[in-house]
C-alpha cells in the first residue's frame, strides 16, 4: 500500500508563533495543500474556532479532507486565492462566520512536495511524467499545450523573466525545436532540451543545480499563472483581516517575495514609486511585524532542504 503523501510545512514554528489564534479565532487559508499548517492552527484553536481552507488542487483538497475532514471547524473550498473572493460559498462563510473580519490569514504560495513528486502531475524533471504542470488538472492548458501556443521570443522572455535564466533564447530555441520534431511530450523531453544548451556535466562534473531547474520554474508559474494574481490577492486578504488580525505570506523564490514585500509595503504606506512625495490617498492599513522577512533556521534547513528558500512576511492590520 501507498504511504499518504507528505507535505512538511515550512516555518510552522515562526507561523504558530506569528499568526493570532484567540478564543473563537477565525481563520482563512488561502493555499490549505495536505492541510500541515492547518493541523498545527486548529491544534491551537478552542472548540468555538472556525477554519476556512481554499486550494485550487482536487488532490490536495482530498487529502487535506482525510487528514483533517472530521474537524468540524474546518470548510474546506475549491478555489484560487485571487477568485476565490467572488464565490458565493466563500461570502457566505465570510457573513456567517467573520462578520467582523478575520484574525488569521495564511498564504503558503507555489506548489507543494505532493505536486512536485507526482510524476503523473508533470512538474518533476527528476521522474518523466506528462508534461502538464497544472496545479488544478481540471482548468486551463497544459505545459504542453502553453508551450505550443508560444513563439521563440514570448517563450523565450517568459524563461528570462519567471525563471530568471541567462540562457533564455537558445533554451526556448531547443524547446521549440524539440516540439516541432516531434520529441516533446514529456518532462523527460522538456529537460533533454534544456541539457542540450546547458549541460548536466561540465569539465566531467556534474553541475550543482539542475540546468532545469530555473526553465521548470519559469514554464510552471506561467502555466499556472502564479504571480499575476497575488499582488490583489494580499490586498484582499489584509482588507478582510479584522484590526489586530495578521496575514502570513511565505514565499519560495525571490518573485514571489518581491510582490509580497512590496505589496505589504505600499500597504503599510510606505511610498516606492518615483518622485519624491507619496500620493495623498496612499492606505496605510498594516504594520510589518518582521521587516525583514522570516528565513528557516538552519536546523529546519537541513531537516527539509526544500525549506531553504522560504520566507516568512507578517502583516497586522491596523485600525483605519
Ligand atoms: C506550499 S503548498 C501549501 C502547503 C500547506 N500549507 C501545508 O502545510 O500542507 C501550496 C498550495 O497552494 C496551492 N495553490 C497555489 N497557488 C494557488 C492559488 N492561486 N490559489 C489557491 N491555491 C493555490 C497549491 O495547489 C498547493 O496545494
Amino acid at each position: 500500500m501507498c504511504a499518504t503523501p507528505v507535505h512538511v510545512p515550512v516555518l510552522l514554528q515562526e507561523v504558530l508563533d506569528s499568526l493570532p489564534v484567540p478564543p473563537g479565532a477565525r481563520i482563512l487559508d488561502l493555499t490549505l495543500g495536505l492541510g500541515g499548517h492547518a493541523e498545527a492552527l486548529l491544534a491551537r484553536a478552542d472548540a468555538g474556532s472556525r477554519y476556512l481552507g481554499v486550494d485550487r488542487d482536487p488532490e490536495a483538497r482530498a487529502l487535506a479532507r482525510e487528514r483533517l475532514g472530521s474537524d468540524a471547524r474546518l470548510t474546506i473550498l475549491a478555489g484560487t486565492y485571487e477568485d476565490v473572493w467572488e464565490d458565493p460559498a466563500f461570502q457566505a462563510w465570510m457573513a456567517l462566520q467573520a462578520p467582523e473580519g478575520l484574525d488569521a490569514v495564511l498564504m503558503d504560495l507555489g506548489v507543494s512536495s505532493l505536486q512536485l513528486k507526482s510524476p503523473a502531475r508533470g512538474f518533476s524533471f527528476r521522474d518523466p511524467g506528462p508534461l502538464d504542470m497544472r496545479m488544478n488538472p481540471e482548468s486551463g492548458p497544459t505545459a504542453l499545450d502553453w508551450i505550443a501556443a508560444q513563439d521563440e521570443g514570448s517563450l523565450a522572455d517568459a524563461i528570462y523573466q519567471y525563471g530568471e535564466e541567462r540562457a533564455s533564447r537558445p533554451i526556448a530555441r531547443a524547446i521549440l525545436k524539440a516540439l516541432r520534431e516531434g520529441r516533446l511530450a514529456t518532462t523527460a523531453d522538456l529537460a533533454e532540451a534544456v541539457y542540450t544548451v546547458l549541460p548536466k556535466v561540465v569539465k566531467g562534473r556534474r553541475v550543482p543545480l539542475d540546468p532545469a531547474t530555473r526553465t521548470f520554474q519559469a514554464i510552471r508559474i506561467a502555466v499556472n499563472g502564479e504571480l499575476e494574481g497575488l499582488a490583489p490577492a494580499i490586498e484582499r486578504a489584509v482588507r478582510a483581516l479584522r484590526p489586530g488580525g495578521r496575514l502570513g505570506v511565505i514565499s519560495f523564490h525571490s518573485l514571489e517575495d518581491r510582490i509580497a514585500k512590496q505589496t505589504l509595503r505600499r500597504l503599510s504606506g510606505v511610498y516606492d514609486g518615483p518622485g519624491r512625495h507619496a500620493p495623498a490617498d496612499l492606505p496605510k492599513l498594516v504594520r510589518l511585524v518582521h521587516p525583514g522577512g522570516l528565513a528557516p533556521t538552519d536546523a529546519e534547513c537541513a531537516a527539509n532542504p526544500p525549506s531553504r528558500s522560504a520566507r516568512l512576511r507578517v502583516a497586522e492590520r491596523v485600525l483605519t
